[in-house]
C-alpha cells in the first residue's frame, strides 16, 4: 500500500482541533518544556496518558533520565505562554520558565500554577516512531482549576465556542 506524503498528512490533520498543553520535565536542577497538541488519554485504569515529542527536543533525553514529566493543560487566557513554549515568543533569549508562575508536585516536574489541569506523571514507557518519541505517563497527581481550554486548529490558536444541540 502506498503511504500519503508527509505534507498531505499534516495538511489534513491541521483541520483537527486539539487542546494545547505544555509538557515539562526536570533533571539535575534543569527544567525543559514545550507546547504540544499531541497529548491524549490512553486509559483510565491505570491512569495513563501519552504525548509525542520530536526527537530533536531536549525534553526527550531529560524525561528519560528523570523518569518523570508533567502535562499542563493551558487555559484560553495563556496564549502568550503557549507561544513562548512553542519557540514563537518575541524574545528568543527569554527563558521559557520566566513566563507564568511555576510550582512542583511529587515528581519535581514544573507545574503551571494556573494550568486548567496539571497532571504529574511517572514515565511508564516510551517508544520511537519516525521523528518522534511517544511518552506514556502514569498519572500520580492531578490538580484542576476552573476556566476554558486553549485550542489549536487550522494552524492557529482558538477558543471553545459551544454549539447548542
Ligand atoms: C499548538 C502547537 C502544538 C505543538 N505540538 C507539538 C507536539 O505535539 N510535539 C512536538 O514535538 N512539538 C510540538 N509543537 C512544536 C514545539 O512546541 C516546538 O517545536 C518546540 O517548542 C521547539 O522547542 P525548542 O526550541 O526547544 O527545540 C507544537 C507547537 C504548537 C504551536
Amino acid at each position: 500500500m502506498p503511504s500519503v506524503t508527509a505534507s498531505a498528512f499534516t495538511s489534513a490533520l491541521s483541520q483537527a482541533a486539539n487542546g494545547v498543553s505544555v509538557v515539562t520535565t526536570s533533571n539535575n536542577g534543569q527544567d525543559a518544556g514545550l507546547t504540544v497538541s499531541s497529548m491524549c488519554s490512553v486509559c483510565a485504569d491505570p491512569a495513563l496518558l501519552l504525548v509525542c515529542v520530536n526527537l530533536d527536543n531536549e525534553f526527550c533525553q531529560m524525561a528519560i533520565d528523570s523518569g518523570s514529566f508533567a502535562v499542563n493543560i493551558i487555559p484560553s487566557d495563556c496564549v502568550d505562554l503557549a507561544a513562548v513554549f512553542a519557540g514563537l515568543g518575541e524574545d528568543p533569549e527569554q527563558s521559557r520558565f520566566d513566563v507564568g508562575e511555576w510550582t512542583r508536585l511529587s515528581t519535581g516536574s514544573p507545574i503551571l500554577s494556573n494550568a486548567l489541569v496539571a497532571l504529574d506523571c511517572q514515565l511508564d514507557s516510551s517508544l520511537v516512531k519516525g521523528s518522534h518519541r511517544v511518552f506514556f505517563g502514569k498519572v500520580v497527581d492531578v490538580r484542576t482549576t476552573s476556566g476554558e481550554p486553549l485550542l489549536y486548529t487550522d494552524r492557529r490558536f482558538a477558543v471553545v465556542q459551544p454549539v447548542p444541540l
